[in-house]
Formats: C-alpha cells, structure tokens, sequence
C-alpha cells in the first residue's frame, strides 16, 4: 500500500512503511561519495536523525566493514528505517535509536564510535540541537575519530547562493529556532570548543556542503 506523508519539509511517499525522500534520492550517491572518501571505512557510525533512512542502507551497502546505527526522534521514521534496512537485507545496519540529540547525555545510549554522521539536520531544528550532537559526538568518538556532517552551510557570514538565502528566510519563517547554520562562525567554533577540529570541507551539488571534523589522536 502506497500513501504520502508530510516531514521535515518535504512530501515522502510511503510504501510497506518505507519512506522515499525525493532530496535523498537526489543526494545519495554525492553524500556517499563524500562521506567514503572522508570518514573512516570499518568501525562503528552513529548516525543521528536518520530520517527515512535511505542514506544509511545506501552507505552501508557499499561498506561492509562498517556496522551502522541509524536512528531518528520520530517513530514512523523509525519504522522506515527498519523496513529499508530489512528490503535490503543488510546485516551491518542496526535496529533504530530514538536519540534526541537536544538531551545532554544521548551519547551514552552507545559504546565510543570511529565515526558520528547527521545529515540535513542541524538546520531544520533550533541551535541547541547543533550544540548537543557536536558535544556528544566528541564525547563518544574514539581519538581520531570523525563527525560528518551534510547540509546547506553559509560561509563566513555570507551565503553561497540566492536560493540558500531564500531557504534561510523560509526555514526562520517557519520557526525562528531554525536556520541555515554558518560553518566558519557557528559550527566551526563549537566543534573546536570541544576538541573537534575541522579537517575536511567538500562542496556537493545544490550549494550543499560535507564537513568532517576529527578529534585528536
Ligand atoms: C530534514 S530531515 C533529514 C533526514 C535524513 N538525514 C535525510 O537527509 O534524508 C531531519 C531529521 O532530523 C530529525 N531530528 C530533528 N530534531 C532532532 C533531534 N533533536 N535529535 C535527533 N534528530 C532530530 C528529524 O526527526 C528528521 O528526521
């Protein structure tokens, strides 16, 4: 049975309790490519807002070293993500978290990790949720270890498109708390403030970007 629902922003059709997102299918491959060519290949990654969980099976699919624990706050993503991880039959994918990364803490839910990822978060929530995945993700990284993140970015206080603008002023109209995040004045700072230092800044198509950060070894 096929139906639509609407998240974070975007119409998803439903099928067997599996979401598509229409920007994932879009980002996948570039998103996959990026994150294979900055983080690590085998250990453990938690990833935090996972959403329809479309990025997960297709990352893990194409890396079987690594054991991946997907996982979003909202329950029929949750779902989605199972029924993606068991359409596909992958056995490095684990059952869905609930991690709600405003609550200090979450980290604990987990072992340390060689990698922590979110992608197009950190913007469609309010800052306090940004502040709460960086300081959890250097507490549950191992040393070395790395944070991936994916999403529109502003540069050193200006946008790198109209359209990002445009996104900008729709996502603060929509909630004040939320907004495009500048990666050299907000996240930058915050992610140094707890011992993760950028290392890595990719640009992805549709004036998006791939971040990594690593802690020291
Ligand atoms: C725009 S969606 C992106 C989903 C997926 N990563 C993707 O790119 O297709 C943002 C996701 O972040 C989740 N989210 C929002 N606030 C969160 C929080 N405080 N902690 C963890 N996840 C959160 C939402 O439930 C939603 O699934």
């Amino acid at each position: 049975m096929s139906e639509e629902r609407e998240i974070a922003l975007e119409a998803r059709a439903v099928k067997a309790s599996r979401m598509f997102s229409p920007s994932a299918a879009r980002n996948r491959d570039p998103i996959r490519e990026a994150f294979l060519a900055l983080m690590p290949r085998q250990g453990t990654i938690v990833e935090i807002g996972s959403g329809t969980g479309e990025h997960a099976v297709h990352i893990a699919a194409a890396a079987p070293l690594l054991f991946w624990r997907p996982g979003d706050p909202d329950a029929a993503s949750r779902a989605s993500i199972a029924a993606w991880t068991a359409h596909l039959s992958l056995e490095n994918v684990a059952a869905p978290h609930a991690v709600d990364a405003s609550i200090a803490g979450w980290e604990a839910a987990f072992d340390e990790a060689d990698g922590v990822v979110s992608i197009n978060m950190i913007h469609i929530a309010p800052f306090e949720v940004a502040e709460g995945l960086i300081a959890g993700a250097s507490r549950l990284l191992k040393p070395g270890g790395r944070l991936f993140l994916y999403g529109p970015f502003s540069r050193d206080g200006v946008h790198t498109s109209p359209s990002n603008a445009e996104f900008d002023a729709a996502l603060r109209a929509r909630d004040s708390r939320w907004g495009v995040r500048d990666l050299e004045r907000d996240i930058a700072p915050l992610a140094e403030s707890v011992g993760l230092s950028i290392v890595a800044v990719v640009a992805m198509p549709a004036n998006n970007f791939s971040a990594a950060f690593q802690k020291a070894r």
